[in-house]
């Protein structure tokens, strides 16, 4: 484990007890961005920093009883907390940094992300190891259930532009990292960013 590693376990171990309480009501709009992937019944979906797993129903939903869903998470308590919820029902849970995933290469349809990009201690090496796990044309939803100014003020402070989720920071980053940027959404109840898995020979 790393520092990074520590630092995140033990900000989100503090909070995973409370965090469905906290957040209480985003279930739709987790909802209607598994929608937007588009996910192929029987396909194979990863939910990268799961959490208490509260997007794992929905994707469930998406795939079928057929379909594969995998929750990781370096955060043992908030893997305890998804257990207690009974989301261990929809999905293999696997404590494991999502930078060193034990999975082949091209194996998933998609990789859906709440709220995990701000916490990569290196965005393009990380974002680029989610791409090798997921087949051309397979997709990658960065989301988080409110968007980017309000998010802001609820932590008291303010967007800037180099924030990398800012679209022109965004959309570069994903590419380097073998993602193209298909859709962005940046509005108060939620943030959707949308990519694709380019073919790994697309790019010089
Ligand atoms: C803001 S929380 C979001 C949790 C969940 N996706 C949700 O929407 O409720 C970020 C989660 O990412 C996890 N995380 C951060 N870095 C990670 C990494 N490198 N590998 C796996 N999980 C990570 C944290 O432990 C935490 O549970």
């Amino acid at each position: 484990m790393t520092d990074d590693h520590t630092q995140v376990q033990e900000f989100f171990g503090a909070r995973a007890a409370h965090w469905d309480s906290r957040f209480a009501g985003d279930g739709p709009r987790y909802e209607a961005a598994v929608a937007a992937m588009g996910l192929p019944p029987g396909g194979a979906v990863l939910d990268a920093g799961c959490g208490t797993g509260r997007a794992l129903p929905y994707l469930r939903a998406a795939v079928g009883a057929s379909g594969t869903v995998l929750g990781a998470d370096l955060t043992q308590e908030m893997l305890d907390e998804a257990v207690r919820a009974g989301r261990d029902r929809h999905a293999l849970l696997l404590r494991t940094d999502v930078a060193r995933l034990p999975l082949g290469t091209g194996v998933l349809d998609g990789v859906f992300a709440a709220g995990l990009i701000a916490h990569l201690p290196e965005p393009e090496g990380n974002l680029r190891e989610l791409a090798r796990t997921v087949r051309p044309g397979g997709l990658l939803a960065l989301f988080h259930p409110v968007g980017r100014a309000a998010l802001a003020a609820r932590q008291g402070r303010r967007i800037t532009e180099d924030d990398l989720r800012a679209e022109p920071r965004l959309r570069p980053l994903l590419a380097d990292a073998g993602w193209r940027l298909l859709s962005y959404v940046d509005e108060d109840s939620r943030f959707l960013a949308l990519a694709a898995r380019e073919e790994p020979h697309a790019r010089p």
